[in-house]
């Protein structure tokens, strides 16, 4: 077996509800540990998969997600044989990490970020290179990331808003940055959560692709859309590069259900809208509470934020003992929690100013 899965320890996934519940003797708990979206999947979508025709199941989905793909390319105005579907950007991670990487080779990785990046990285034995981001303002550090790059470096993984800080880095920053990395490093820009960027309009780095050949974009159904269960991701990049992709992809990764709820998602931009003023709006308010509690934070762009408390550990459990969710275990002292619903938002900062005293 490879050496390096032995050295791994595996992805520790959310407590169960049901447990949590059990636990604390409590009979609500909210997760706002996994950036899911509160406000639920579209209703449309809900009412389209009731329509959906399971005497059908006994066939193989369409393995090339052409419903779906043409509706990608269009919103996005890409070509269709530059789309990569996946189960989620998981898979999509997995599979741009068993392409790219061998024993030997380096990838440049921001920290904290988003830890699969690394973890699938190690699982092909490459070195991760890991650049603290600015530990004032949580930007990336470019400067410090061109120095790390060697001869060695195959990939680049910036998430942009970047999970956990919250940060955004706006098209001309990652231009500028994208123009000094050798072309046969891939720069891959992680758009989990760009659609809740609000401080600028669009947000997306998507025109770089015409810009530059050594640049992916990664999209998720599972937040803005509300479709984490359904699991589907993509990641748009040259078609060159996409065809080594489409090699090692699972003939069929995405089933027909999922396939058609992420479709009908696309056409609801009314309830994304919805789901995205809401955010930006119980955002501010966590940023106008948190500057009042003095304690250190980032401004977000994201449907999370995070900050720093002396005992993570020890907030967490008092916000779950009274059925909130957290994640923890990021950073020494960061808590990152993902923004909920108005009340649930009050009830978590009324805890957080009594933990305080
Ligand atoms: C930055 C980032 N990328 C990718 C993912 C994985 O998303 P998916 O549900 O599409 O697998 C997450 C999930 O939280 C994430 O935060």
């Amino acid at each position: 077996m490879k050496e390096t899965i032995k050295k791994l320890q595996s992805y520790v996934p959310e407590e169960p509800l049901a447990k949590i519940k059990e636990k604390y003797g409590i009979d609500r708990v909210v997760r706002l540990s996994a950036n899911e979206n509160p406000y639920g999947p579209s209703p449309k979508v809900v009412a389209a998969l009731n329509e959906f025709d399971f005497r059908q199941e006994n066939y193989y989905p369409d393995g090339y997600a052409q419903e779906l793909r043409t509706k990608v390319a269009q919103q996005l105005k890409v070509a269709e044989n530059e789309i990569v579907f996946g189960v989620g950007l998981d898979e999509i991670i997995t599979y741009l990490s068993r392409v790219f990487l061998q024993p030997g080779d380096e990838v440049i990785v921001p920290r904290p970020t988003f830890s699969e990046y690394a973890l699938n990285a190690a699982i092909e034995g490459a070195q991760v290179v890991s650049v603290p981001v600015n530990p004032n303002t949580g930007k990336y550090d470019y400067d410090q990331i061109l120095n790390q790059i060697t001869k060695q470096t195959r990939l680049i993984w910036l998430c942009n808003p970047n999970n956990p800080t919250g940060q955004y880095e706006t098209i001309n920053e990652l231009r500028q940055f994208i123009k000094q990395v050798p072309a046969d490093v891939l720069v891959l820009i992680d758009e989990a959560y760009i659609q809740f960027v609000t401080a600028a309009q669009p947000a997306s780095a998507l025109p770089l692709l015409k810009e530059f050949d050594n640049v992916g974009i990664m999209r998720t159904f599972s937040k803005v859309y509300g479709l984490a269960n359904f699991r589907v991701g993509f990641i748009v990049l040259s078609a060159k590069l996409a065809g080594y992709l489409q090699t090692i992809r699972l003939p069929y990764n995405l089933n027909s259900i999922s396939q058609r709820a992420a479709s009908i998602a696309l056409d609801d931009q009314a309830f994304v809208d919805m789901v995205v003023a809401k955010n930006a709006a119980e955002r501010d308010k966590w940023e106008s509470f948190l500057q009042n509690t003095g304690l250190k934070y980032f401004p977000s762009q994201a449907n999370f934020i995070y900050f720093y408390v002396d005992d993570p550990n020890d907030l967490a459990d008092r916000l779950l003992q009274k059925g909130f969710q957290v994640r923890r275990e990021l950073e020494p002292h960061g808590l990152r929690i993902t923004i909920g619903k108005a009340t649930d938002n009050a009830q978590i900062q009324q805890i957080i100013k009594d933990y305080l005293g």
